[in-house]
């Protein structure tokens, strides 16, 4: 029996992570258990996601909880070392590129076990983001490293990671917005908000970039408040963001124009939201690809993105960081849902089928 610990801390983490632990439970000869840092604590950002995408309940809860960057993911190392010398797993698997994927990673390597990254290879070749840090160093240190994109095989092969560790498997994000469509497109979640379908702006923003210097936030709850003299904007608030917002004054002034601020939604909702909406302004990694695979137009506010795929073969288009840039949005309700590929659905599978080829080649060995 092969034994994997499955590594889940944010809420883009349960996303990424429930069809891989799906089609890996499909398996004969793996068993798992399911270790959260509890990076992300509150119900809207990790049990509600959770509930809504049928994520099995974890084993362990190491309650890490926030702090600085070297604090949370010092304490995810040291929690996640306890986790694994109790588990003694022969693979640990993470996902994406938050603080948790990197202490897990890390607390995985010095103990010499093997280690999966899903999502490997995504770069933004802005070390200024804590994400690219964290996904270059969890690459490094990744015995599989799977891919959603023929560009991150590119990186990887540029940064000299041996071709026989990447595996391009597609999008295991995708698999589960595939899954969950049509459950999502029956909430009608627009209907609460007082806004039509297709007729509203929805924005999500919570890269330190964006809010956390209280003049750019506040320069650009002016410019959502300007957009929404235009139409009407539904704006699904990050706790970060909203910590901030509060604090400056800015939140009054967004409620007064009529901005509809929202708590963070479950995974449902905020997908019927996607679905409906007239276009999209984020500074998100995942909306980006969400957005493409339903074809809504998703403007980026950032001045690189990781995700280059969306542009070239999807609906996003990258405002950089100018925020007079806002002023272009255009609402539509065309929907051409873009066809990247491997972005199938079926990415989970392609995972698990590569690490029992893996596993059971090492059993043979180990047999004979
Ligand atoms: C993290 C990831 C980011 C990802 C995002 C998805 C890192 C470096 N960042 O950002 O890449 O896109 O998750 O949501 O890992 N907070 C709460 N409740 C919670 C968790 C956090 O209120 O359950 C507040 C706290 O004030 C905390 C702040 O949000 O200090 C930031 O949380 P943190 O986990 O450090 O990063 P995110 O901004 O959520």
């Amino acid at each position: 029996m092969t034994k994997v610990v499955h590594a889940v801390g944010a809420r883009p983490n349960f996303v990424k992570m429930a069809p891989v632990i799906k089609a890996l439970d499909e398996r004969p000869g793996f068993s798992r258990s399911i270790v959260h840092t509890g990076q992300h604590y509150d119900p809207q950002l990790s049990t509600e996601i959770q509930n809504d995408l049928g994520f099995p309940a974890p084993d362990r809860f190491l309650g890490v909880g926030s702090g600085t960057h070297a604090e949370q993911t010092g304490r995810v190392l040291i929690a996640f070392e306890h986790a694994l010398i109790e588990e003694a797993p022969d693979l640990v698997i993470v996902s994406g590129d938050v603080n948790s994927t990197l202490g897990c990673a890390l607390a995985a390597a010095k103990l010499g076990i093997p280690l999966a990254h899903v999502e490997a290879g995504l770069r933004s070749f802005d070390w200024t983001m804590p994400e690219e840090i964290n996904r270059i160093l969890t690459d490094r240190m990744s015995q599989f490293l799977f891919t959603h994109s023929p560009e991150a095989l590119a990186n990887l092969e540029q940064e000299g990671i041996e071709a026989a560790r990447v595996h391009f498997v597609g999008n295991t994000m995708i698999d589960t917005l595939r899954r969950l469509a049509p459950a999502a497109r029956a909430r009608v979640a627009w209907k609460a908000h007082d806004v039509s379908e297709h007729g509203y702006l929805l924005v999500t923003l919570h890269r330190p970039v964006n809010v956390d210097d209280p003049d750019r936030l506040d320069a650009l709850a002016r410019a959502l408040a300007g957009f929404a003299a235009r139409a009407p904007v539904v704006f699904a608030i990050h706790p970060r963001t909203r910590a901030r917002l509060e604090s400056s004054g800015a939140l009054h002034k967004l409620l007064e124009t009529g901005v509809r601020c929202l708590q963070p939604l479950g995974y449902l909702d905020f997908l019927s939201l996607q679905g409906g909406a007239g276009a999209i302004l984020t500074d998100s990694g995942g909306i980006q690809e969400e957005a493409s695979v339903l074809g809504v137009r998703c403007y980026t506010l950032r001045r690189s993105t990781e995700r280059p795929v969306t542009v070239t073969h999807g609906t996003n288009v990258l405002l950089g960081e100018d925020l007079s840039r806002i002023g272009e949005i255009e609402l539509s309700g065309d929907r051409t849902p873009c066809m990247i590929p491997l972005w199938d659905g079926r990415a989970g599978e392609r995972i698990a089928s590569v690490l029992a080829a893996a596993y059971a080649a090492e059993a043979g060995r180990a047999n004979g």
